[in-house]
């Protein structure tokens, strides 16, 4: 059984939204960044996690004990969050210690603008359609931030429909690969990170400016590999109360595989999906990997 939810989404600037987030969304128009700020950005469940572990454990030069000095979601505030009772992602942000990680999963054209005008840098992580649906749907069983998703078919034509939260992962992976010239902007695949975790992390340290020992690098690929991520609790988001994260339902660290959707996807929704796909990424040069 999926957790109960009475999750409903709103528009803002034609983006849905949680009510919560919505009603606290001019407070994140505001938001004052600072030049020396890093923002993680991704469209849900593209391994947002992943890379803020990664830039955290470079922040802390590979130090495990220091990273693992709090949770993943208070290290690296999520700008956006607001949950009742709970403070809010500007509020974390604006209590945390500089240099701040950051957080989002707006798509480009709704990021405050303080971020541009302080030239912060921005690592944006994208990943395949297929395989984010997949895990997207297992977020909305487990969640109760999320709405209910109902049954897989209905969650897949909803979110090729863009009526989940965040709304279009083509406008979102679009919008942030459009730009990446106009910002300072890494932008970088799952897919690669899978398959060479290694050198990904290298091209986070030289957008980042900072060198590091080859040991230290091995280290950090061994830190943010799944299996020990799932099992660091300051990672996984076992310290999340499970009235509001399910894992019994479904693990946060779920599979972090490429090709899941293989599982999931039925041969008609998958032909109906890529003739979809097809229109929808015929303007651009943006490419994805669904196997390695
Ligand atoms: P799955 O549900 O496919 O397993 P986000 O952090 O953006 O919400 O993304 C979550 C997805 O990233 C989940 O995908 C999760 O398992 C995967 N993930 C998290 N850490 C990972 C890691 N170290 N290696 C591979 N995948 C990882």
């Amino acid at each position: 059984m999926d957790v109960a939810s009475s999750q409903t989404l709103v528009p803002v600037h034609g983006l849905l939204l949680t009510e919560h987030i919505a009603e606290n969304f001019e407070n994140v128009e505001k938001f004052q960044a600072r030049p020396d700020d890093v923002v993680i950005a991704a469209y849900p469940k593209c391994g947002n996690t992943w890379t803020s572990e990664i830039v955290d454990l470079i922040y802390c030069d590979g130090d495990e004990v220091k990273a693992r000095r709090d949770a993943i979601y208070n290290r690296v505030p999520f700008l956006e969050l607001c949950v009742p009772g709970m403070p809010s992602g500007i509020d974390q942000l604006n209590a945390a210690a500089f240099p701040r990680l950051v957080k989002t999963h707006l798509p480009i054209h709704l990021m405050p603008a303080s971020f541009w005008e302080k030239d912060v840098k921005v690592i944006y992580v994208a990943r395949n359609a297929k395989d984010v649906a997949v895990s997207y749907y297992y977020l909305h069983k487990m969640s109760s931030a999320m709405p209910d998703p109902g049954p897989w078919d209905v969650f897949l034509d909803n979110y090729v429909k863009a009526n989940v939260c965040y709304s279009s992962w083509y406008d979102n992976v679009k919008g942030w690969w459009e730009k990446r010239h106009d910002h300072k902007i890494l932008y970088i695949f799952y897919e690669d990170m899978k398959e060479n975790p290694k050198k990904e992390i290298k091209k986070i340290l030289q957008f980042l400016g900072k060198e590091m020992s080859e040991a230290i690098v091995d280290k950090i690929v061994y830190l943010t590999s799944f299996e020990v991520m799932k099992d660091n609790d300051m990672a996984n988001y076992k310290t999340i109360p499970t009235e509001f994260m399910n894992q019994t339902i479904s693990p946060f660290m779920r599979k972090g595989i490429v090709g899941d959707w293989k599982n999931h996807f039925t041969v008609a929704q998958n032909e109906q999906f890529d003739e979809d796909y097809k229109r929808k990424m015929a303007d651009t040069d943006l490419h994805f990997r669904t196997e390695i």
